[in-house]
């Protein structure tokens, strides 16, 4: 029977819609050949002859998707958080990626990177690389041998960035940049390249319109960052003077959802004109509440972008966000929509767990395709967790059990099995 069919026994929930849990306890979860069947309270007849993995008392959950981090910059998460953006780029973030000209110091670093994100909740990620070819290569050859699913970008940048980390020239930066896909292309199953812009200030015009070519060339996904701090998008509109808004000036060089499938990170302060763009191109936008906590940068409007159907995942953008935790995501995701409705507009509701547990799973991971759920036709992505080291003297439902993992996954919970499209991880 192939590897990747079974039946996984346990306390099973996934999100059915945005706002609603599915929850079976003691249920079954049947994988035929990496892809769900359902969710089941009895094996059903056609199954009965597949193997069953008991999971105990464990809940078992879709994996997760961080939509957008910066794998270089792991090295220095937890450290220099009292600045905005741009100052913390020059400070600390650039002299950081500066380090991966040093193929040994790329290796080592991302060599820890791999290991602890293959520890974490995620199962699927889309991550910064550096300017770096080779760097950027040995990040997707750790990242396969993990066994997750991930989509990785060597960063272009030309202008506006201290010495030791910008690229001499567009062309320099595209010359690059064809190379290293030249050279990853066909090497791997799991890993996949996406361009990567850094953001429009570090880009001259010249190497946009180029990413756009290859883009359309290689048929290439994009991401970049969008509508962060306030400075930053000043600071597009003078060197952009042409464009409507920030993200006018990626469309114009057709990577803005249009022709590709594009991750914006943060879109924390984005005017109506830009809000009505990312839903008329589908743009996804990476939501990142900690690292607009830790950068001072402001708190993003989530509900309304859920309620205007935009595509929204959930990213640590490490090292802007501290934490590889995902569940921690989804907390301060749901603790940031609160001060925005206190604070800003009382009509916009708060994010109930539901709804946070979606934005990690289903919102996500739906960027790499049907995959997030236990409905029948995802992929298996699961993780059993094992969460009796939590202690408590209450008798908690699964639904409890999931909100409190959500918040105190640090304090004695356990990832005790890891599954990417019904692959064993661990
Ligand atoms: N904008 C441009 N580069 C970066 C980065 O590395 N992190 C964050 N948070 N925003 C950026
Ligand atoms: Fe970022």
């Amino acid at each position: 029977m192939n590897k990747n069919t079974f039946i996984l026994k346990g306390n099973i929930l996934y999100s059915k819609t945005k706002t609603e849990l599915s929850v079976t306890e003691q249920g079954f979860l049947i994988c035929f050949e990496g892809i769900s069947q359902g969710v089941y309270p009895q094996i059903p007849d056609a199954f009965q002859n597949l193997p069953v993995i008991d999971c105990g008392d464990c809940l078992i959950i879709p994996g997760m998707t961080d939509l957008h981090l910066h794998a270089p910059q792991y090295p220095f998460r937890g450290i220099g958080m009292d600045m905005e953006l741009l100052e913390w780029l020059e400070t600390h973030t650039f002299p950081e990626e500066s380090r991966y000209a040093d193929t040994d110091y790329a290796q080592n670093a991302y060599h820890i990177f791999a290991e602890d994100l293959k520890q974490s909740a995620t199962t699927r990620a889309v991550a910064f690389g550096t300017i770096h070819p080779r760097a950027t290569e040995l990040l997707m050859d750790n990242l396969e041998a993990t066994g997750l699913k991930t989509f990785v970008g060597k960063v272009n940048m030309d202008q506006n960035c201290s010495d030791i980390i910008r690229e001499p020239s567009a062309k320099t930066s595209l010359d690059v940049t064809v190379k290293w896909l030249e050279s990853v292309a066909g090497k791997y199953q799991n890993t996949k390249p996406i361009l990567t812009p850094r953001f429009a200030p570090t880009c001259s015009a010249a190497l946009l319109e180029g990413l756009g070519k290859l883009q359309k060339e290689y048929r290439l996904p994009v991401q970049s960052h969008l509508s962060e701090n306030l400075s930053e998008i000043a600071w597009v509109k003078e060197l952009f003077p042409w464009s409507l808004f920030y993200g006018d000036v990626y469309d114009h060089f057709g990577m803005f959802g249009r022709e590709a499938p594009t991750i914006m990170a943060h879109c924390v302060h984005c005017p109506e004109e830009e809000i009505k763009r990312m839903k008329n191109n589908r743009v996804y936008i990476a939501h990142c509440p900690q690292s607009n906590i830790n950068l001072a940068s402001g708190i993003a409007p989530v509900r309304r972008y859920l309620e205007e159907n935009i595509p929204v995942g959930l990213g640590t953008d490490i090292a802007g966000g501290a934490n590889l935790s995902m569940f921690r995501c989804i907390a301060d995701a749901i603790g940031m929509s609160k001060l925005y409705w206190r604070l800003i507009d009382q009509t916009k509701k708060p994010l109930t767990m539901e709804e946070g547990f979606y934005l990690a799973t289903v919102g996500g991971s739906s960027f790499f395709g049907r995959v997030g759920s236990f409905a029948p036709g995802y992929e298996v992505d699961a993780l059993i967790l094992d969460d009796k080291n939590i202690r408590t003297t209450q008798n908690l439902s699964a639904r409890k059990r999931l909100e409190r993992y959500i918040y105190l996954a640090e304090e004695g919970g356990k990832i005790v099995g890891k599954y990417v499209a019904g692959k064993r991880i661990f």
